[in-house]
């Protein structure tokens, strides 16, 4: 018995330590919009700029001058240039999920351009379901924590021989502690409701470890001086969801043109950056980003940029690590936010996960607010955390509970999916 016992502490343990999520906050987030700290001014004066009062001065000027920003003081220098190659595709099931989609198995190798290098990552693979009645349906752009094939759980999907990952869906343990869905979305609802899934698993470029991350990272910028701005894993899975939507238009079977990247976590913060660069990313679904994604630094809760930074150092550039000790940072969370706008955000939110700070995402969606204004649109529509608006634009969702993917996410991100995406999808510029 007590054997058991041990082993089942040890394994919590190791799974904590194992899926990086090693700190858990049991405070509550307080429900109203935290008063104490003055709501950012997303148009405000920058970098000797002054206030922006067009739109035409935001798009020409002030969001090129924000995206440089975040690569040289967060995120690190991206490539020059990045394309894909579909190396092969096919469908490995016409009847997948009780006929309800086909499901594709592609093989991709990204080429990333520093200067005149050009420098190819790993071969990676990429899984799409795509509903057998809609062959057109939005794609919900997926990184999980786990492999492919614990995302979409299917015999043909490949897989190395040594297969690691979060030990298939029904992993207990993990499913106990970060919840029903943090490797597995419920697939059939998904489907039914109208959605395709793409899925790739972004260490299979640059791998979530210190230092073979570092290395892959560097080997994928050479051509650049290194430097404290070399470009962190958050950027390069940024690039995941870019990499999925190239390979998913090139693709003659899949006439998908919406796309919508969902993350959780560390890869919420990867699905916000990737749709704050890339505008063929209709929309975002960034649950628990927290620090370095959608949380505020200013008046910042739980995880400081001095505690990310130290304990992922391969998430961010060095250059973020040394801006926080500097106090130096020019930019902040609200800033990336709008450069989503006029396109729609779900953020995820949890009362007990003050870790990730929902105050801090809450006060950074006021502060984007006023460029979804600037583009003639709603953006954030509730004056407290907890009056969730699916339909808003800047829609901020906050349940009980701590960090994970539980029981009512989904069925929240899908009532969002349906309010941006379903039947009237729109067009942005
Ligand atoms: C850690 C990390 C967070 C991150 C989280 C996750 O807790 O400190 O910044 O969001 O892991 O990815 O689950």
């Amino acid at each position: 018995m007590q054997l058991k016992l041990l082993t089942a502490l040890f394994s919590l343990v190791s799974m904590l330590v194992v899926s990086g999520c090693a700190k858990i906050t049991l405070a509550w987030a307080d429900l109203s919009a935290d008063g104490a700290v003055a709501t950012p001014d997303v148009l405000g004066e920058f970098n000797g700029d002054g206030p922006v009062t067009s739109l035409s001065q935001w798009q020409a000027s002030r969001a090129p001058a924000l995206r440089t920003a975040f690569e040289k003081y967060v995120y690190g220098a991206f490539p020059d240039e990045s394309t894909v190659n579909v190396l092969s595709a096919r469908a490995v099931d016409l009847d997948a999920f009780g006929g309800l989609a086909t499901l594709y198995e592609s093989r991709l190798q990204a080429s990333v351009r520093f200067g005149d290098t050009d420098n190819k990552t790993e071969v990676f693979l990429l899984n799409a379901l795509i509903p057998n009645n809609a062959p057109n349906a939005p794609v919900v752009l997926m990184q999980t924590f786990c492999p492919r094939w614990d995302t979409i759980p299917h015999e043909k999907i490949s897989r190395p021989k040594k297969s690691g990952g979060c030990g298939g869906a029904g992993s207990g343990l993990m499913r106990y502690i970060f919840g029903r869905y943090i490797a597995t979305p419920p697939i059939e609802e998904i489907l039914n409701r109208g959605y395709a899934i793409a899925t790739i698993y972004p260490s299979e470029f640059v791998p979530d470890r210190r230092e073979t991350g570092l290395a892959a990272l560097a080997a994928l910028s050479d051509g650049r001086p290194a430097g404290s701005e070399q470009w962190g894993a958050i950027a390069a899975w940024g690039f995941g969801y870019s990499w999925m939507v190239d390979a998913l238009r090139q693709m003659p079977a899949i006439s998908a043109t919406k796309f919508i990247a969902y993350g959780h976590s560390r890869y919420g913060k990867a699905a916000l950056v990737a749709a704050a660069y890339d505008k063929r990313i209709n929309g975002v679904i960034s649950h628990q980003s927290g620090t370095g994604g959608a949380s505020l630094n200013a008046g910042k809760k739980g995880e400081s940029i001095a505690d990310i930074t130290s304990s992922y150092p391969h998430w961010f550039a060095a250059s973020y690590a040394n801006a926080a000790d500097r106090y130096l940072l020019p930019i902040d969370q609200h800033q990336l936010l709008a450069l989503i706008a006029p396109r729609p955000i779900l953020l995820g939110n949890a009362r007990r996960d003050v870790w990730s700070d929902p105050n801090g995402a809450f006060r950074a969606a006021m502060g984007a607010d006023a460029v979804y204004e600037l583009y003639g649109v709603k953006g954030l529509d509730q004056q407290r955390l907890g009056t969730w608006r699916p339909d808003a634009e800047l829609s901020f969702w906050i349940r009980p509970g701590t960090h994970g993917v539980v029981k009512e996410d989904w069925p929240a991100f899908l009532e969002f999916l349906d309010a941006h995406f379903e039947g009237n999808m729109k067009d942005i510029n």
